[in-house]
């Protein structure tokens, strides 16, 4: 069990954010002392999103797969922020902007996912994390007009659909991957859940290659834009991610209409 009351700094603890890593929609990740990471999110984002990514990397934390580990939970005088160990590699977007090698990035990526989704809860007996059922209902309930014919009927077939028992990773994209010695590792624990893996094909499938590319919309350009650069690259990338997973676009399309429902 891991004890995650009362932190009492170590001599060592950092008082300031190191070097800049990343500047994100809600987050800036910073370096924090020499072999961690803070992810310090904005003062708009709401703090149950903070605790739940904070508790999602704690039910994975000792699971063997590749992962960034959690540390704590920390309140600093530039906001709230998760501390992580650090990471030493390369954003799989950078690698796919630095190689071009499409099908070797799409490989490995599914490779990580496949041992991500081989773990299974009984989600009867697990509270930590949530069911990706869940997930979609409530997405669709604060993105639509939750009364309209159209949402019911659409948790109405979510209900019908197998709701299964494997870890999904429930964000894993290029961006959300870093490329280490010791083989690809996941970050991003927020949205860790359970359900049918076909969910978390769905999901990454959709951030691959639904998402707008740079200069589209800017506004809601989301992290997997970066490096992979035009709409012919992305549809190949996910191609080669399905043909990777084993699994057909027809397979993942119930999941996928559900994800497209809730945005
Ligand atoms: N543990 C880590 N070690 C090294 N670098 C990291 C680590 N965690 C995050 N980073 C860097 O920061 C970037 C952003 O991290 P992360 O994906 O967690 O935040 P985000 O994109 O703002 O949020 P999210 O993906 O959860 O929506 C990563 O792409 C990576 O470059
Ligand atoms: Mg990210």
């Amino acid at each position: 069990m891991d004890f995650h009351g009362i932190h009492f700094p170590d001599k060592d603890e950092p008082q300031t954010p190191g070097k800049k890593l990343s500047e994100g929609r809600n987050a800036n990740v910073y370096e924090w002392g020499n072999d961690r990471v803070i992810k310090l999110f904005k003062s708009t984002y709401p703090s149950e999103k903070i605790t739940a990514e904070y508790y999602n990397a704690l039910a994975v934390k000792n699971l063997g797969f590749n992962k960034s580990v959690v540390c704590e939970l920390k309140k600093t005088e530039f906001g709230f922020g998760i501390i992580y160990k650090k990471i030493a590699g390369e954003n799989m977007l950078d690698y796919i902007l630095r190689t071009g090698d499409l099908k070797g990035a799409a490989t490995e990526l599914a490779s990580l996912q496949k041992k991500i989704n081989a773990f299974s809860f009984d989600s009867s007996k697990t509270e930590a994390l949530e069911s990706a059922h869940q997930i979609l209902k409530n997405q669709m309930l604060v993105t639509k007009k939750a009364d309209s014919d159209a949402t019911k009927e659409m948790i109405r077939f979510l209900g019908t659909m197998k709701e299964g028992n494997a870890l999904c990773h429930g964000n894993l994209h290029p961006g959300n991957v870093l490329m280490t010695e010791d083989g690809v590792v996941a970050l991003s624990a927020s949205g860790y859940c359970i359900g049918n893996k076909l969910y978390d094909v769905a999901k990454t499938f959709f951030l691959i290659a639904y998402t707008p590319v740079p200069g589209e919309q800017e506004s809601s350009c989301c992290p997997g834009c970066r490096g992979i650069s035009n709409m012919e690259e992305r549809k190949e990338f996910g191609r080669y991610y399905l043909d990777a997973m084993g699994k057909t676009a027809t397979e993942i399309g119930g999941y996928l209409s559900m994800i497209i429902a809730g945005m």
